[in-house]
């Protein structure tokens, strides 16, 4: 059947709109809750059983239809009362977290205080996020914006006094957008809003999965995951799961100690300690100690060397400027979005994670394994600092030019963006290999961790050595020409 006319096309839809009733009602014969007639007694209910159906369906079967103690939820609470009709349903209005948090208000604030709610504000943070187009970053939620909506819209950084807080716009940013502001269904989907979805390791998996991110992957390529998967996911259940490792007790505050990055704050110590092995940068390091926190890290503490390579990644990232002193960028992703901690904040996470993983291990066990992955940060952080020197140093020495419009140069946060294939590479190891090699020595996937991290990362350092050589002979000979 064609519904290429316009009157073919109303009789079509009033068949599908038909069509969809009656699939609800046969499946549900047996269901008093679908009882159609009880339906129509509630005006949303009685319009939408034909108009989404799909919807009605599933609020019936939520725990807000169905709750154990308080009174039901109705789709007005969510959506309010202000559409009525067929036609003026764009007054209908879309929830927020904060919507959610009217009534659940302790998950809200755990919500809040953790790394999910600073998803938006970190991708607009970037540099290369601006320079691609809109349906892949904002409204259409196709690439980034689509994982990252996650995060609450109309955060604002304060720029005076203090510096770490943020304040809301008060739902200006969000009311640019009709959908994606509701936060809490990227766990819990509507209209079921179910806690059993959200325990499971599968609901985290359409964000964390792929390219510089695979816990999921990882996860259910070690045994943590491959038990989960034979033996299934009891409340007592012998592996854990990404929930019970990242949101101990229920808590909705996600944080981890290193942090998508693996990049902490080096303390005072950790700088004042290179003085000693690079005399000739003492003024820098004794001004930048004096912007830092003092502390040690537990299990792996940093050496003179690894503060150092940690620098310069730091340096190539825009978050240190030449003279290895904070820029702005330090601020925005340090300091308000969080990106790394110091190491107060670092050891308590992994003091509290390391107890949770006692549950089942030993604790020398548990020690052995954190420190192990902490070392392979210190390693792969060598190997990307070297990669870093070279293509500083064709920068110094002006065989590559700073592109237009570039603010540092390399720039790692430009991503693919960058110009060169030399910084291509670098690109790769910043946000795939040496992703890989940590994540997946932390989640226990040693396939990842060795052959999707550690090997390519030693290639591509490789390839930029020579590339280094390349260029430098190349530009030699152009000079010889002139
Ligand atoms: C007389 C029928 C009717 C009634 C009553 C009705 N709706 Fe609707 N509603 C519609 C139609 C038609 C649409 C548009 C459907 C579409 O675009 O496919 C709609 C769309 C919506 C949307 C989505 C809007 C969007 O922009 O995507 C929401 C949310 C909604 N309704 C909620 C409600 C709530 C809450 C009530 C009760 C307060 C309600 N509706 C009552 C017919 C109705
Ligand atoms: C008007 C108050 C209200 C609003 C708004 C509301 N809820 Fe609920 N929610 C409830 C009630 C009441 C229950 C049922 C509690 C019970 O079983 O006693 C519930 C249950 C839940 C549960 C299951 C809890 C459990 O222990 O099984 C989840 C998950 C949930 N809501 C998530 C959400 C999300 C996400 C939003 C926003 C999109 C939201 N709620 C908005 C009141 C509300
Ligand atoms: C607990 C809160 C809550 C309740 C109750 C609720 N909704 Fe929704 N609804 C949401 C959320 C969250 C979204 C997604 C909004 C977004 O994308 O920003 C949504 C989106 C929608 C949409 C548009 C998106 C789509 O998938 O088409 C429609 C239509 C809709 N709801 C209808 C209803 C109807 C009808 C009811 C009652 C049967 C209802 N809702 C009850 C929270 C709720
Ligand atoms: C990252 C995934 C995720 C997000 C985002 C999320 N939740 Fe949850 N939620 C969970 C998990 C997992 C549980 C089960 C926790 C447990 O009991 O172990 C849960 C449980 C709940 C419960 C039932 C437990 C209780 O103590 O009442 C409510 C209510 C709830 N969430 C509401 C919300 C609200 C409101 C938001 C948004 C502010 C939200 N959730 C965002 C994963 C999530
Ligand atoms: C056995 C516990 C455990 C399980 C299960 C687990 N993780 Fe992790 N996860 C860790 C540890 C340990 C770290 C590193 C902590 C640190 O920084 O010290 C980590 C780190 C992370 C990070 C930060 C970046 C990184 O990868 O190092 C994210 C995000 C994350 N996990 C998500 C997940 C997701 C999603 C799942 C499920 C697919 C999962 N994890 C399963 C223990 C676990
Ligand atoms: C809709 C996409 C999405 C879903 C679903 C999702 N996350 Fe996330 N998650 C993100 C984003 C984006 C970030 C980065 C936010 C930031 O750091 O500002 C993040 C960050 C995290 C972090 C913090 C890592 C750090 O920097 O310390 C942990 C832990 C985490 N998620 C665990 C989970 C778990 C467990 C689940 C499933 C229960 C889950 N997430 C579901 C998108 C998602
Ligand atoms: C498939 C979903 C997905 C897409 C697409 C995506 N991200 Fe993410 N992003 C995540 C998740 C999940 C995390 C947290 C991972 C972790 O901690 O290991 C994250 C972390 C980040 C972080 C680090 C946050 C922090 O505090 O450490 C930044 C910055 C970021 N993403 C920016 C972007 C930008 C910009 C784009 C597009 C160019 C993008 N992301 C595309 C899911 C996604
Ligand atoms: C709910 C129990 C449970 C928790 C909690 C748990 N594990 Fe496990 N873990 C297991 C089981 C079961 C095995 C498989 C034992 C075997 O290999 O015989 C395992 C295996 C491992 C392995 C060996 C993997 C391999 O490939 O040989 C490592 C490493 C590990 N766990 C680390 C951790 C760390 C680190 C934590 C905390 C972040 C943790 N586990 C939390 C149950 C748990």
């Amino acid at each position: 059947m064609k519904c290429l006319r316009f009157l073919l096309s109303f009789v079509c839809a009033a068949v599908l709109v038909f069509a969809q009733v009656g699939y609800v009602s046969a499946a549900d014969a047996n269901s008093k809750k679908l009882d159609v007639d009880q339906l129509a007694q509630k005006e949303c209910l009685g319009c939408h059983v034909s108009v989404t159906p799909g919807i009605v369906k599933q609020h019936l079967d939520s725990p807000h239809a169905n709750p154990k103690t308080e009174e039901e939820v109705r789709c007005h609470d969510c959506h309010g009362e202000k559409h009525k009709t067929m036609d003026d349903y764009a007054k209908a209005e879309m929830p927020t977290a904060a919507t959610c948090g009217e009534c659940h208000k302790e998950k809200f604030k755990e919500h809040r205080d953790g790394k999910h709610n600073l998803g938006w504000m970190v991708m607009k943070s970037q540099i290369a996020w601006h320079g691609q187009p809109g349906a892949i970053t904002e409204q259409g939620y196709r690439g980034c914006s689509g994982c990252h909506k996650i995060g609450e819209k109309g955060l604002l950084g304060v720029t005076d006094g203090n510096m770490g807080a943020l304040k809301s716009d008060g739902g200006k940013e969000a009311s640019e957008y009709r959908y994606g502001n509701a936060q809490c269904d990227a766990c819990h989907t509507r209209h079921t809003f179910k806690v059993s979805e959200a325990k499971d390791p599968r609901a985290c998996s359409n964000c964390h999965m792929g390219f510089d991110h695979p816990q999921w992957e990882m996860y259910t390529s070690a045994k943590h995951g491959i038990i989960w998967g034979i033996e299934g996911h009891e409340e007592d259940a012998r592996a854990p799961t990404c929930q019970s490792c990242h949101m101990m007790d229920g808590s909705h505050s996600v944080k981890t100690p290193w942090g998508f990055l693996a990049l902490r704050i080096p303390t005072k110590e950790n700088v004042l300690a290179l003085i000693d092995v690079a005399p000739s940068l003492e003024e820098q390091l004794t001004k930048l100690a004096s912007a830092l926190p003092s502390g040690h890290y537990m299990d792996l503490d940093d050496d003179p060397q690894w503060t150092f390579d940690r620098a310069l990644i730091l340096q190539a990232a825009g978050v240190l400027d030449a003279n290895l002193q904070p820029t702005e960028r330090f601020v925005e992703l340090v300091v308000q979005a969080q990106v790394a901690r110091g190491p107060e904040e670092f050891n308590e996470i992994r003091t509290e994670m390391k107890a949770n993983c006692n549950k089942c291990h030993s604790k020398g066990f548990v020690d052995s394994h954190m420190k192990a992955s902490d070392e392979i940060i210190k390693a792969a952080d060598h190997e990307f600092a070297k990669a870093i020197q070279a293509v500083q140093g064709l920068y110094r020495d002006d065989i590559l030019k700073k592109p237009e419009g570039w603010k540092y140069a390399p720039d790692l946060l430009q991503y693919y963006d960058a110009k060169t294939m030399i910084e291509q590479e670098l690109y790769l190891i910043m946000l795939e290999y040496r992703q890989r090699t940590f994540q997946g020595a932390f989640h226990a996937s040693n396939d990842y961790m060795h052959w999707y991290g550690w090997a390519p990362l030693k290639t591509a350092v490789n390839t930029i050595l020579e590339e280094e050589k390349r260029l430098r002979a190349e530009h030699e000979k152009g000079k010889e020409k002139q």
